[in-house]
């Protein structure tokens, strides 16, 4: 199998080819998700809640995000891999995003890496590309920075929409080969799709987008709860492991697990 690469992203976007990308964070998910043709797979910093049981994405750190970058690097064939670099890793300069985005390409053995940002990111994105480092870019509503843009909401909407198309422009020019956008009223999302010659990955951005994404836990129902208005439920993974569980208990308190068949 041939691996994706960067520009295949961009050939898909002009011939009109969609693509789909999922978190993963460990062998099991991302094997089966490279299997499946998922293009480009993300180690997102949503680890932090989906793996460390923390309640926001910030918590999370470099040192914990590498070793499951590593983990799902080893184990995919086909699919890009996208290191996703936690809070406080990569704002404070260009040399600290480029040292940062080192460790997960020699440590991690990413592909690529992501950082959220517009305009404010043109240098660090200029530095790691010329670098050797490919960017994905993340703008719109971006989870490391809920306590600044007051909370969870869609960024974009009426006089804002001018920002949203200024950021994707200044990180196509500095050098980001794909941007994701995050809770953006589909008609600006369509928008800078067409501006932009670089695909653009949607979550909550509408459909005219050239990629998805979603993060796993909730796409296939292993996280239950309270969803965001943009996460389709393609499977019920938790209803599939309690089942499992629940069964695996009983045959044990009846003992009726270990069979013969089972036994040495
Ligand atoms: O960390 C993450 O899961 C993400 C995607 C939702 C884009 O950044
Ligand atoms: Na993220």
């Amino acid at each position: 199998v041939k691996r994706v690469r960067t520009h295949h992203l961009r050939e898909m976007k002009e011939r009109g080819e969609r693509f789909a990308m999922l978190t993963a964070y460990e062998q099991y998910a991302a094997q089966t998700f490279d299997e499946a043709g998922i293009e480009v797979l993300l180690v997102g910093d949503s680890a932090s809640n989906n793996v460390y049981g923390n309640e926001t994405s910030l918590p999370v750190t470099v040192d914990e995000l590498i070793p499951l970058t590593r983990a799902v690097s080893r184990s995919v064939r086909r699919a890009l891999v996208v290191g996703d670099l936690p809070f406080g890793s990569y704002q404070a300069s260009p040399e600290q995003a480029y040292h940062t985005g080192v460790r997960f390409m020699k440590e991690g053995g990413a592909h690529c890496v992501k950082l959220e940002g517009g305009q404010e990111m043109v240098p660090q994105i200029e530095k790691m590309t010329t670098g050797g480092i490919p960017v994905m870019a993340h703008i719109g509503f971006t989870p490391q920075s809920e306590h600044s843009l007051g909370g969870y909401r869609v960024q974009g909407r009426g006089d804002t929409a001018r920002r949203i198309i200024d950021d994707a422009k200044a990180v196509e020019a500095a050098g980001a080969f794909a941007l994701v956008m995050e809770m953006v009223p589909g008609d600006v999302a369509a928008q800078v799709t067409k501006e932009l010659a670089i695909p653009t990955i949607g979550i909550g951005a509408g459909v005219e987008c050239d990629g998805q994404v979603l993060v796993w836990q909730d796409a296939f129902g292993l996280r239950t709860g309270r969803m965001a208005k943009f996460v389709k439920q393609y499977a019920d993974v938790h209803g599939v492991l309690l089942k499992g569980a629940q069964d695996f208990a009983a045959d044990v308190r009846a003992g009726t697990f270990p069979g013969p068949e089972h036994t040495f």
